[in-house]
């Protein structure tokens, strides 16, 4: 039994993915309402809370890898670690992102104390170090729609943005034969560098009509993501990571999705068309 934790982004897609190969598979869900598609497709739906240690114990009986994809919140990630070496878990795939102790981001220092707290629990495990996700982009859509245009701090940086379902799909590939990926750290990333100069004009020819990109300042790029309805916290550090990025912090690329799947990784006009009636 693989047990994924949460039904988000990545995490539905494996759970799916999963559900697709026979694999048994159990997914933690705080809503059950939220997780009905993977429920229909076969997943065992555990409901649970990652701040509640006795609803992880009950979802990690009879498991042997489990998906640890969730918020960056070490307490919280933590007692899915606990829990795992407690019930003999043999395996844990941790999605993370570009972590490192001394970043001015704190959700990247975050991610560092969670996975120093997963070296030293012991349980083999795999880092899948994730650029940004592709879908991040969808959270834009109403504004694209609205406005025809949008906004960021990340001037003309470019991303190796990638597809959260290809996150996804590693992860399933992984938690199902973990053994020749212990102690391993995959960097995914698309295919190729873009900006998002290249995101409105992906945009634009996909909508058939102009879509236009703004640079924002820091400030003018959180506060807009306030006004939107993301938490002040969550809207500090997505505008620290795109200035960032517009000092060529997101320009990496590598071949670690066609290495470990043996197909290309989506690419971002792809993931448009999957997604265009989310932009029209
Ligand atoms: N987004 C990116 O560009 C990016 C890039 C690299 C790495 N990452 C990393 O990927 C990981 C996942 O990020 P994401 O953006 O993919 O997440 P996401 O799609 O927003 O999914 C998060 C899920 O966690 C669930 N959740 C939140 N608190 C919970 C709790 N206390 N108990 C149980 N479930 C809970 C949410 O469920 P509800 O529906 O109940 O709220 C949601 O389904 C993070 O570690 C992030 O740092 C993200």
């Amino acid at each position: 039994m693989i047990l994924v934790t949460t039904a988000g982004k990545v995490g539905s897609e494996a759970a799916c993915l999963l559900t697709q190969r026979e694999v048994p598979v159990r997914v933690l869900v705080r809503d059950p309402e939220k997780a009905k598609a993977l429920a229909n497709a076969g997943a065992e739906i555990a409901v649970g809370d990652l701040g509640v240690p006795a609803s992880l114990d009950e979802a990690m009986e009879g498991v042997t890898s489990v998906v640890l994809v969730s918020p960056a919140v070490p307490a919280q990630e933590l007692n899915v670690v606990a829990s795992a070496a407690r019930a003999g878990v043999g395996h844990i795939v941790k999605a993370t992102s570009k972590a490192s102790a001394d970043s001015p981001i704190a959700r990247r220092r975050w991610q560092t104390e969670i996975e120093a707290g997963l070296a030293a629990s012991g349980v083999p495990h795999t880092l899948l170090r994730s650029n940004a996700y592709m879908q991040n982009v969808l959270a834009l859509a109403p504004a694209i729609a609205k406005t025809s245009g949008f906004g960021s701090a990340a001037g003309k940086g470019r991303t190796g943005m990638i597809d959260a379902r290809d996150v996804g799909t590693v992860a399933a590939e992984i938690a199902a034969s973990p053994a020749p990926h212990a102690g391993q750290t995959y960097w995914l990333t698309g295919p190729e560098l873009i900006s998002n100069y290249d995101v409105a004009a992906v945009l634009s020819k996909l909508l058939g009509r102009t879509i236009t990109y703004t640079e924002l300042g820091f400030g003018e790029n959180r506060d807009a993501m306030i006004r939107a309805g993301v938490p002040q916290q969550i809207a500090e550090m997505n505008a620290q990571a795109f200035a960032l990025t517009a000092d060529g912090d997101a320009e990496w690329v590598t071949d670690d999705v066609p290495s470990l799947l043996g197909r290309p990784a989506r690419s971002f006009e792809q993931f448009a068309a999957d997604y265009a009636t989310a932009f029209s």
